[in-house]
């Protein structure tokens, strides 16, 4: 797939309502998007199907919905506030700036997680090939520490003692409400707590799209486990991660690789990492982390606060703080990637093209398109709204009568919608009968409208 390809989902994104440019009659805002009328019910969808996958649908754990804001010392005792850093460089010609780690590795193409900062500036300043990426020039100032959380303050005075941060993880938030978790639901370890919300990064470089932004969604668990479980745990996390993005969203599997962090890639605090990666049209990019943190951070917050966050096991009589497996994902980075798999160009028997999404139905954001075969036929119209009455207790359904048949057909295989259903003249005069048509086959069949409950229950459901 080819970094073309991007320019044509972003049109098709654009064109179609699902993503737009924040604030576009502004000129925008670099790197912020927002979602339109198909883009939200994706997003929803995707979000919901996690939710329901990895929250409702196991006893093991429970949800959250923690606030953005939070006590600034949770950040201190996170590690936030003294490394959430990132190495930041200008371009002293054209005033540019560029992540430090992200120049070295792509020019030298060697990798740079573990180089001191020293070590990053000597390579910049002695390597030649390490040039401007913007204006060809090497001139660069000395590459020194950003830290990438967004800073505000609370309340009517602005002074350093004031001094909040936008959350740059929903990890945290579940970490400090551990014991509120752990007394008001009586889970016991091996239990987790998953929460979807909003985080904040002043990244040095956003872009590709909706991949790295400042403002994005997260989708993260943190799994409690007893200590010495937890690789068997981190093996399960991987399998239901595998299981979430290949059975639940559809993507191919063969666009998914797993990665393992090497010992000098690890966080000091974690024992095993593996990042699940998608290949995007610009690389193998990361979707999903799945860390093994150990007890770093209950360890920390029970240091840093006045509440010993750890668990007593009832049975062995031991008193533990727990070690933590963590699944993190991008709900952004998810989106992108159901979009990126879905997007398909046929050649159809008769040479014209075709541009088709092919969702996994059960997150497609129309589930069933109605058309009347006739728009001023009263009888066909209201029949055409009954069985939309009808499919909507359970499906999304939309209507559509702006065009002839077969144009409707390729508008709603842009969107990605799975079924399309033609009331005819036949169907209100003589059999109560209505074409469904499939979007990945085209194949048609007269189904009778009583049938249509059942055989949509059938197809929208998920098996794996
Ligand atoms: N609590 C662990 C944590 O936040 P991370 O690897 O920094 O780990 C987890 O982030 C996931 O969040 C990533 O795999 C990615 O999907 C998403 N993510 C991180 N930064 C992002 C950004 N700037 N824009 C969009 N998604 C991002």
């Amino acid at each position: 797939m080819s970094v073309d390809i991007m320019k044509d989902i972003m049109n098709l994104s654009k064109n179609r309502g699902f993503v737009f440019q924040n604030s576009e009659i502004y000129g925008g805002l670099a790197n912020t998007w927002d979602y339109g009328p198909l883009g939200s019910e994706l997003k929803n969808n995707i979000k919901k199907a996690w939710w329901k996958f990895f929250i409702q649908d196991r006893e093991d754990m429970v949800g959250l919905d923690a606030a953005i804001l939070m006590n600034p010392r949770v950040w201190e005792a996170s590690g936030h506030v003294s490394n959430f850093n990132d190495p930041l460089v200008d371009c002293k010609e054209c005033k540019e700036r560029f992540r430090a780690d992200h120049l070295v590795e792509k020019t030298l193409n060697i990798p740079t997680a573990n180089l001191t900062l020293k070590e990053l500036n000597d390579l910049i300043q002695e390597k030649d090939d390490i040039v401007c990426p913007s204006c060809g020039k090497r001139n660069f100032t000395p590459a020194r520490t950003f830290n990438l959380m967004f800073k505000t303050h609370q309340g009517v005075i602005e002074t350093d003692k004031n001094i909040i941060y936008m959350r740059p993880e929903t990890a945290q938030g579940i970490f400090v409400n551990f014991k509120n978790v752990l007394n008001s639901s009586r889970k016991k370890v091996p239990f987790g707590i998953g929460q979807i919300g909003k985080a904040f990064r002043n990244e040095i470089t956003p872009g590709n799209f909706i991949f790295r932004t400042r403002e994005f969604e997260q989708m993260e668990i943190e799994f409690f486990v007893e200590p010495g479980t937890e690789l068997e745990w981190h093996e399960k996390w991987m399998e239901a991660s595998k299981i979430f993005f290949t059975k639940i969203l559809g993507i191919k599997e063969e666009n998914l690789q797993f990665r393992e962090h090497d010992p000098k890639e690890l966080a000091h605090y974690a024992n095993k990492t593996v990042d699940i990666e998608y290949k995007f049209p610009f690389g193998w990019g990361e979707l999903e982390g799945i860390a093994s943190r150990t007890n770093f951070d209950l360890s920390r917050h029970s240091e840093f606060s006045n509440e010993q966050l750890n668990y007593h096991d009832s049975k062995t009589g031991n008193t533990y703080i727990p070690y933590v497996i963590e699944p993190s994902f991008g709900a952004d980075r998810t989106f992108l990637t159901v979009l990126i798999d879905a997007y398909t160009v046929e050649t159809l028997p008769d040479g014209k093209e075709r541009t088709v999404l092919k969702f996994a139905k059960n997150i497609a954001p129309v589930q069933i398109a109605v058309f009347p075969l006739k728009k001023n036929e009263p009888s066909i119209v209201n029949q055409s709204r009954e069985i939309i009455k009808m499919l909507q207790k359970k499906f999304t359904v939309a209507y559509d009568d702006t065009a002839a048949i077969g144009k409707l057909y390729r508008r709603q295989d842009e969107i990605g919608t799975p079924y399309c259903i033609t009331v005819d003249f036949d169907t209100v005069e003589k059999d109560q009968k209505v074409t469904v048509r499939n979007r990945d086959t085209m194949e048609q069949e007269r189904i009778a409208i009583k049938d249509l409950p059942a055989y949509f229950e059938k197809e929208f459901e998920v098996e794996w």
